[in-house]
């Protein structure tokens, strides 16, 4: 496995949100390292999730940084309210951008990391251009919209090539995944150069109650509880 330290974001998607803030501290004090918030808004994907009154809620509550997945069509309408929210990175689709630059340097402008997601069909030649203005990188390792879906093998080589990319133009950035991370599949996004992973499921499900976020990567001894990558759906 690769030797860099790999940081966990829970997912609050998965939270229970009657009891939202409480969960946060929870992951916090298993170690979680930052918390993902998940913004949908029934165009760009087919759910409604979050908007910024979550953030805000949960900026008292919590010294993590708090990062937003923005899966809308228009994200630039939504920047400046986040950041007043609280937000400390935003991550917006290459799909959902005509003018990409312009949206990451906003982003930029108002003091903020930045980051550009990829769903799972789009090439990771698509981030060429923009690499090196970036903070963050998150590689959909299933269709945005809803957690708890299976991981899609066929990202795993993605991932390599983006590790090498990023090695070689920005080494500082973040390489993150996102879907149906697990204790079976955090090895194998790990061995390929994730250095960030998003759980939402195996943090904050019913049958996960707030695993310690190590507890992915640790829960590996000589890889037995490691199904096979075909066996997944
Ligand atoms: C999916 C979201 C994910 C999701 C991950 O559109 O971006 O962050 O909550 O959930 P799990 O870990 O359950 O796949
Ligand atoms: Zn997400």
């Amino acid at each position: 496995m690769d030797k860099r330290a790999v940081k966990l974001a829970p997912s609050i998607l998965a939270a229970d949100f009657a009891r939202l803030g409480e969960q946060v501290a929870e992951a916090a004090r298993a170690g979680a390292d930052r918390i993902h918030v998940d913004v949908m808004d029934g165009h760009f994907v087919p759910n409604l999730s979050m908007g910024p009154a979550i953030v805000a809620s949960l900026r008292p509550l919590t010294q993590l940084p708090l990062e937003t997945h923005l899966m809308v069509t228009s994200p630039d309408l939504f920047l400046d309210a986040f950041v007043s929210a609280g937000s400390d990175s935003l991550l917006v689709h290459w799909e959902a951008n005509n003018n990409l630059h312009r949206t990451v340097q906003r982003v930029k402008a108002l003091g903020k990391r930045v980051g550009v997601v990829i769903n799972p069909a789009t090439p990771a030649s698509a981030l060429e251009e923009i690499l090196q203005d970036l903070d963050q990188v998150l590689v959909m390792t299933v269709n945005p919209g809803f957690g708890h879906q299976g991981f899609i093998d066929t990202t795993v080589p993605k991932i390599r090539r983006l590790r090498e990319m990023i090695d070689a133009i920005k080494p500082d950035c973040d390489l993150e995944v996102d879907g149906g991370i697990d204790a079976d599949t955090a090895p194998l996004v790990a061995e390929a150069g994730a250095n960030v992973l998003v759980a939402g499921t195996a943090i904050f499900g019913d049958q996960c109650p707030i695993l310690d976020p190590s507890g992915l990567l640790a829960e590996r001894p000589g890889g037995h509880r490691h199904r096979s990558a075909s066996s997944r759906a």
